[in-house]
């Protein structure tokens, strides 16, 4: 049989690490979330027993990051074919200290276009990023599988390592597995807008 199948619709990820230029920045937030960690109290959102900072505004070391991943971002947004030119919005990041045994329900961050995640500290076995298929038919159908192809996955899984960006669109629901090892994984989040010229 000769059929075709199209695969439709995509949900584009970017992954890449950066550990090699960004070494300082690691070392830095590595101090610097774990003094947010023991001073401030943070919020409570998708987070089950982690701690998540409130938004950090006026940050030199926040501004200074954003800035040195803007060209990953262009990356990306060029990658997947956004009318030129554009630029964006970046909102202020917040800070992820997950210890043992911490983990994040499934959550998406709707209101923006784009989200993207940092990764300052990842020990082993400390929690992947899940992100699950946007098609809720994926999730209330009966069909069982025999395998799971790209064709009919459920969800996509980032392994993190220290140095890792991810950027994905907003409406994508994602989870962070529990933080089976017994030191802090720490993450740097925020979301950015597409801004067209009128
Ligand atoms: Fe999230």
């Amino acid at each position: 049989m000769n059929g075709m199948i199209y695969t439709t619709f995509a949900n584009p990820v970017y992954h890449i690490n950066l550990l090699e230029t960004h070494k300082k920045y690691i070392f830095d937030f590595k101090k610097f979330a774990m003094s947010k960690y023991k001073k401030d109290k943070g919020v409570v959102k998708s987070n089950r027993d982690g701690y998540q900072s409130n938004f950090l505004s006026n940050n030199q070391l926040c501004e200074e990051f954003l800035n040195s991943i803007k060209e990953h971002i262009c990356d990306y947004i060029s990658k997947i074919g956004v009318k030129i030119p554009f630029s964006f919005k970046l909102y202020e990041p917040w800070i992820n200290v997950s210890q043992s045994r911490a983990y994040n329900v499934s959550h998406c961050h709707g209101k923006q276009d784009f989200s993207f995640v940092f990764y300052i500290q990842v020990p082993k076995n400390s929690g992947n990023l899940v992100f699950d298929s946007p098609v809720l038919h994926h999730k209330t159908n009966m069909i069982q599988h025999q395998s799971f192809p790209f064709l009919n996955s459920e969800t996509f899984i980032i392994y993190p390592k220290e140095g890792d960006l991810v950027i994905f669109p907003s409406y994508m629901p994602h989870s962070v597995e529990i933080n089976k090892s017994k030191k802090f994984r720490i993450s740097l989040a925020s979301n950015l807008d597409i801004v067209h010229a009128v």
